[in-house]
């Protein structure tokens, strides 16, 4: 028999094993079979199981899914070995409870210096074509996980030698799972593959199972109650114009899925009365502070508002709290309910639109500017927001965290 046609009736028979057992000890040596095992293994065991009126994400061609690719992301992201001194990890800053949010204001990492933007929740972000707050330039998850691996301005997770590499190799469960995963754990244990590894399992994370779901896409019309769907109607409508920009099944004008062309936006939606162009603390500058055209002051991708009833403080800068006079910095150890405390900090949001904004000169002037609705309508508003949480996405296990 040559040896392709052994490799292929070997890894047709034995693939749905491999995933979950390491390959047996006779093949160890044989580098071609498990290059060739992890190339089919990653190219034919996933699908998509996406909620009724989902399209299928983009995933780029040189990282296909596979089951085995996100079992060890899902570990990787949890993996404090993954930072430089071992205290931190992904999930440290992007908690599943919160839809991987971290319910600060502004995190920090290992050096306790503080990031300037908040943590942003990662439901559904396998279909946003720009990455982070403000980035037009972070076009992938892969590329992405750099920053808050190696960035030093500011240091996240500070890894700044291979000496990781080393660490990831020397646990057992690792050999495993890079086996699983590329064929290989000697030699597939690099920065790549990590990398990789922890976008597939990030762009696994699909929620799409909240009251507004079940009432949109799976036709229970009980899901909503009056008031949200007051609220939802208003959403749409074009007092309060949100859905321009927070549009779509995941709530956001920036997308990209298969089969359609990526799109993505940027916007000031007036949060700040900085004086425009002078003074303008860094990290409210938004676009500008990549493109450095002073047109692009405050502006920020609009953030999909999927999970908004966990996510909060809101905003790039978490400068819409929940109310609690004696300790505004920690609106989680309030004593509040979480949902009192997004409530809170959601009518801030929505009065604040309703405002017009503050006098930020320069905002979205045709979308953000001053509307009439009562307070009742606002409270609906509210309603219909927190109906986008999705319990089943804050405590599946497939996301949780396996230490
Ligand atoms: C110290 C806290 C911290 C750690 C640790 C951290 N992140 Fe983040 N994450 C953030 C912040 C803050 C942002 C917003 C970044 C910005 O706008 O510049 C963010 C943004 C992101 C985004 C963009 C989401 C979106 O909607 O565009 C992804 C993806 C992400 N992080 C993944 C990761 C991964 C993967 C790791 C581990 C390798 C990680 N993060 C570690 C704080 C953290
Ligand atoms: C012109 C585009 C635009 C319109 C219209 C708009 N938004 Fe936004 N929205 C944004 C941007 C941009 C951000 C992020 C701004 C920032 O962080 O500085 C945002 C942030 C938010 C947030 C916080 C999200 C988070 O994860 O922190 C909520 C909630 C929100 N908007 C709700 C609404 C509602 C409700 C409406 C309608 C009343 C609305 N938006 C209308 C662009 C818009």
């Amino acid at each position: 028999m040559n040896s392709k046609f052994y490799i292929i009736v070997f890894a047709i028979s034995s693939f749905s094993n491999c995933i979950l057992f390491p390959i047996q000890k006779e093949e160890s040596n044989d580098n071609l079979l498990f290059a060739a095992l992890g190339l089919l293994a990653s190219r034919s065991d996933w699908v998509w199981d996406l909620p009724p009126g989902f399209p299928v994400p983009f995933v780029p061609s040189e990282n296909p899914m596979s089951i085995a690719k996100v079992e060890l992301g899902r570990h990787l992201f949890n993996e404090k070995a993954l930072s430089g001194n071992e205290t931190m990890s992904c999930g440290s800053c992007h908690i599943q409870s919160l839809a991987f949010s971290d319910g600060k204001d502004f995190p920090s990492g290992i050096t306790s210096e503080v990031h300037p933007r908040n943590s942003q929740h990662l439901s559904n972000v396998a279909y946003l074509p720009r990455l982070t707050w403000n980035n037009p330039r972070m076009t992938s998850l892969e590329v992405q996980a750099r920053v808050p691996m190696f960035g030093e301005n500011p240091i996240e997770l500070g890894l700044s030698s291979n000496s990781f590499i080393d660490k990831i190799k020397s646990k057992t469960i690792y050999q495993t799972l890079f086996t699983n995963a590329y064929g290989n754990a000697d030699s597939a244990v690099n920065e790549q593959n990590i990398r990789f590894a922890l976008a597939s399992f990030q762009r696994s994370m699909i929620s799409g199972n909240s009251r507004f779901d079940q009432y949109t896409f799976r036709n229970n019309k009980s899901a909503l109650t009056a008031s949200e769907i007051r609220g939802l109607n208003l959403f749409n409508g074009e007092v309060a114009e949100c859905f321009h920009c927070h549009g779509g099944f995941n709530f956001t004008d920036t997308s990209l899925h298969s089969g359609t062309q990526e799109e993505f936006f940027y916007h000031s939606n007036g949060i700040h009365d900085d004086t425009y162009y002078a003074g303008v603390p860094s990290n409210k500058r938004g676009l500008y502070d990549l493109t450095g055209i002073a047109s692009d002051t405050g502006k920020f991708r609009a953030p999909s508002l999927r999970n908004i009833g966990v996510t909060y403080p809101y905003m790039h800068d978490g400068s819409f709290m929940c109310d609690d006079a004696n300790n505004p910095e920690k609106p989680a150890g309030s004593g509040k309910t979480k949902t009192d405390c997004a409530r809170d900090a959601l009518t801030k949001v929505v009065d604040h639109y309703r405002s017009g904004g503050q006098n930020h000169s320069g905002k979205d002037s045709t979308l953000i500017r001053a509307f009439t609705i009562t307070n009742s309508q606002r409270d609906d508003m509210v309603n219909f927001l927190l109906s986008l949480t999705d319990e089943e996405f804050l405590t599946n296990p497939k996301f949780a965290s396996p230490f």
